[in-house]
């Protein structure tokens, strides 16, 4: 503990929310556990700790400041109000794409167009890639959850968003993921030195992860 008194840590957690008419949405299986832990690791290293996340069902930890939003959007407006920040860590799962338009009542099934249905869909913003360009721009933490090709794939994330660290989270394993009560991560540097924290619950890695990121960011 007071590894980062004095910071002020911005954490995204959980799903967004993109509605398509006033009775439904598109999203994902985040549930916001891991960005939870994260919070409650950071305040307990004596961080002052802004906490934006997406809908979920989960108490509020202790000495967190939460700030709930629905879509992507919403998550990006709600973060560059709470900047400046000296810490980033982003482990929401955003959704990359939104409905075009929200149609404005409940979408009927069109007896015209057979059996299908054609979404038109735009991209959301990137909300981490845009914080990590401001010219206030803090220490910046991404995740990546990946299928496939995850240590590849997570090295180019952090290229091409600028990160200073990228955890790596392969959700093809659902013990380790998504909804999952563990998780297991590698986290890349910009050399692409890759630091591995092996299966346990997520308020421990989260513990892990704070001490580890408090370190790189005193070096940086
Ligand atoms: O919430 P849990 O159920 O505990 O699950 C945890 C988790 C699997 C969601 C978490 O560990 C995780 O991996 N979060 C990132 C999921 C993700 O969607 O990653 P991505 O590869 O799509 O995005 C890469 C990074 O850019 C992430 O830090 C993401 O927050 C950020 N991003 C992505 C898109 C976007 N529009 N804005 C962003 O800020």
């Amino acid at each position: 503990t007071g590894l980062l008194t004095g910071k002020h840590l911005l954490i995204t957690a959980g799903p967004t929310q993109e509605n398509i008419d006033p009775v439904r949405y598109i999203t994902n299986h985040s549930s916001g556990k891991m960005g939870f832990a994260l919070a409650e690791a950071a305040a307990e290293a004596g961080a002052r700790v802004t906490l934006v996340t997406g809908p979920v069902f989960l108490p509020t930890p202790d000495r967190v400041q939460r700030i709930d939003v629905v879509s992507a959007r919403d998550m990006l407006a709600a973060c560059e109000a709470a900047m400046p920040c000296d810490i980033l860590i982003a482990a929401a799962a955003v959704a990359d794409y939104r409905p075009e338009v929200v149609a404005p009542h409940k979408l009927k099934k069109d007896p015209t167009t057979g059996d299908g249905l054609l979404l038109q869909m735009v991209r959301n913003p990137d909300i981490l890639a845009t914080l990590a360009s401001r010219a206030d721009r803090p220490f910046c933490v991404g995740f990546a959850a990946e299928t496939e090709n995850l240590l590849e794939y997570a090295t180019r994330k952090l290229r091409d968003k600028n990160l200073d660290l990228i955890v790596a989270n392969d959700v093809a394993n659902p013990s380790i993921g998504f909804n999952s009560e563990d998780n297991a991560v590698s986290v890349i540097d910009r050399q692409q030195h890759e630091t591995r924290f092996g299966q346990a619950s997520k308020g421990h890695i989260a513990r892990a992860l704070v001490a580890f990121i408090a370190d790189r960011y005193k070096e940086s």
